[in-house]
């Protein structure tokens, strides 16, 4: 195998289904070695480095999390405010210096193409850890692997995703791992976060079948899962826009009654009032056990980069 040696993982569209499920055996296989053992020796004098110019928190622990397991070590840049970031220097100065301490970085920053910046000066793999509204694709992965446990199967699924189709990098990444499934989806969003045209396009152009719609129920109750998003506060440059529209999408308890069927909720967290913690107990709602997935997906990833998968 070995296919991710060296290489960057930067967007959604680079895998193929073949490398997609390399990648999801790859991280099944680590969850049940640590099963047997706390933590493996694979990853045994590697660094990662950890980039990060936005708030975090499952992305950067389960990264950390999932080197430390391998056996690896983890660097971290702390805040932006205690780093030379804050003396001005440039993403690829920063980029350029941790290379000469690393084997590997994790970078997640506000401008939407930052991590193929970072890519063309670093000579180590670069993983894109969200670039601004552009993508996220490790969540992408540790998405359609609980899909695929959740569910059982990757094919033949409808999937609702609800809330902030504009600037929500996770939905743009995931869309593109799921084309390659021949997923429907519906995109339920407010006018005013709707899905870029450019993906939308994009998708029906590859024979998807897309239905936007603003009617959660009706394309809850046409589908096999609901992936809840976040509405992107730190997006909106007028924030009385934002309070507007924060509280039109919401899963709870009346939802689900009315619902009158069994469906699988996803979420990439943080959430803030779209699924009310009362949703918690019910038994679709995945989305704690999709972030433990996230430590096995990052395993596999960062064993492949490292060429030891
Ligand atoms: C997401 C992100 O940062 O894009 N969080 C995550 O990585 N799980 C989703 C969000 O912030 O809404």
């Amino acid at each position: 195998m070995g296919s991710l040696k060296g290489k960057d993982i930067l967007h959604g569209n680079q895998f193929s289904r073949k490398e997609i499920d390399v990648i999801l055996k790859i991280a099944s296989d680590f969850k049940k070695e640590l099963k047997k053992k706390d933590s493996l020796t694979l990853l045994r004098g590697k660094i990662l480095a950890t980039l990060f110019y936005e708030p975090s928190t499952r992305t950067r622990l389960s990264f950390e999390a999932a080197m430390q397991r391998l056996g690896g070590g983890v660097i971290g840049m702390g805040s932006v405010e205690s780093s030379s970031v804050a003396k001005g220097e440039t993403l690829a100065d920063t980029v350029q210096t941790v290379c000469q301490y690393a084997d590997a970085i994790v970078i997640r920053h506000p401008r939407t193409g930052s991590a193929k910046e970072a890519a063309d000066v670093a000579p180590i793999p670069v993983i894109n850890a969200g670039d601004g509204t552009g993508q996220h694709p490790t969540q992408a992965l540790l998405d359609i692997y609980t899909i695929k446990k959740e569910i059982g199967s990757l094919k033949n699924l409808t999937i609702a995703m609800v809330g902030d189709l504009k600037n929500g990098r996770t939905v743009h990444a995931l869309v593109e791992l799921l084309s390659l499934f021949q997923t429907r989806l519906y995109f339920v969003s407010p006018g005013a976060l709707r899905m870029p045209e450019a993906i939308t396009a994009n998708l029906k152009g590859k024979g998807i079948d897309v239905v936007e719609t603003e009617d959660m129920m009706k394309a809850a109750s046409e589908s096999d899962l609901l992936y809840m998003t976040r509405i992107q506060k730190e997006r909106f440059e007028d924030l009385s826009e934002y309070e507007r529209i924060k509280g039109y999408y919401i899963i709870d308890g009346d939802f689900l009654g009315k619902l009158k069927k069994k469906i699988t909720i996803l979420h990439p967290l943080p959430r803030v009032n779209e699924i009310s913690p009362e949703v918690d107990s019910y038994p679709g709602a995945a989305y704690f056990r999709q972030v433990r997935n996230g430590v096995f997906i990052r395993m596999a990833l960062l064993a492949m980069v490292l060429g030891k998968r």
